[in-house]
């Protein structure tokens, strides 16, 4: 296969000292580049057994404090945050020859937050967010949507949010950014933080 990579790459200057602030430029260009649904990560976690597993799911916020998506808190994916507290998002950029890696801890975000963002949602989602006991084993596409109708008939009106729904916010400890480059020789450029410190360690990678 036909190696595409431009001349571009990330050099330290461009990486500054603040990852927050390296992802929030790259995820411009992302936005510009991707019309549609620009904000899917992958989300990794493991289970109590160490069984790795991925999927992908929607990025609604990020600041300092963190990345914030939102699920139902009895998938699959919720057991293990709940357990482990620990998750990687990987962002694959390919057009742009990039990638983002990001360790942290994760934790739900405070309720009132789950409040306002499942509010703002459309009521198709909302009801669905009843509807779907997510991970779990269905007899068939028939019971899901007798499960849609007696949530309808539930709340002809406002839907107030699930118990079981709401964010996590991964806080990273560990960010790397990737930017492909020709003959295989990629820029990756690491920002790590130590526990107890609020100091990001910038390193570089070889490829
Ligand atoms: C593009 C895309 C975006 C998705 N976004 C979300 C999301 O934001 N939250 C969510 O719970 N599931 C989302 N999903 C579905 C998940 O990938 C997954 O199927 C579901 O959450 C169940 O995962 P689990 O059984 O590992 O918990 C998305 C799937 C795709 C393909």
């Amino acid at each position: 296969m036909r190696e595409q990579y431009n001349d571009g790459g990330l050099d330290e200057s461009e990486a500054g000292d603040d990852p927050q602030q390296l992802f929030a430029s790259w995820f411009d260009d992302w936005k510009a580049t991707e019309p549609f649904e620009a904000n899917v990560m992958i989300l990794s976690t493991v289970d109590r057994d160490g069984w790795p597993s991925a999927r992908a799911v929607l990025l609604k916020d990020f600041d300092d404090s963190g990345l914030v998506f939102y699920t139902n808190y009895l998938s699959d994916k919720a057991r293990d945050l709940d357990i482990a507290g620990r998750a990687t998002l990987t962002f694959v950029w390919k057009p742009l020859f990039r990638q983002v890696r990001i360790t942290g801890t994760a934790s739900r975000v405070p309720e009132q937050e789950s409040d306002e963002y499942f509010a703002s949602r459309p009521r198709g989602s909302q009801i669905g967010a009843w509807a779907s006991d997510q991970s779990s084993v269905i007899a068939g596409r028939t019971a899901l949507e007798e499960s849609v109708a007696r949530i309808e008939h539930r709340f002809p009106d406002e839907v107030p949010r699930p118990s079981h729904w709401g964010g996590y916010r991964v806080t990273p400890r560990v960010c790397e950014f990737w930017h492909g480059r020709v003959s295989r020789l990629h820029d990756r450029i690491r920002f790590r933080i130590e526990t107890g410190s609020d100091v990001w360690i910038r390193e570089r990678l070889s490829p």
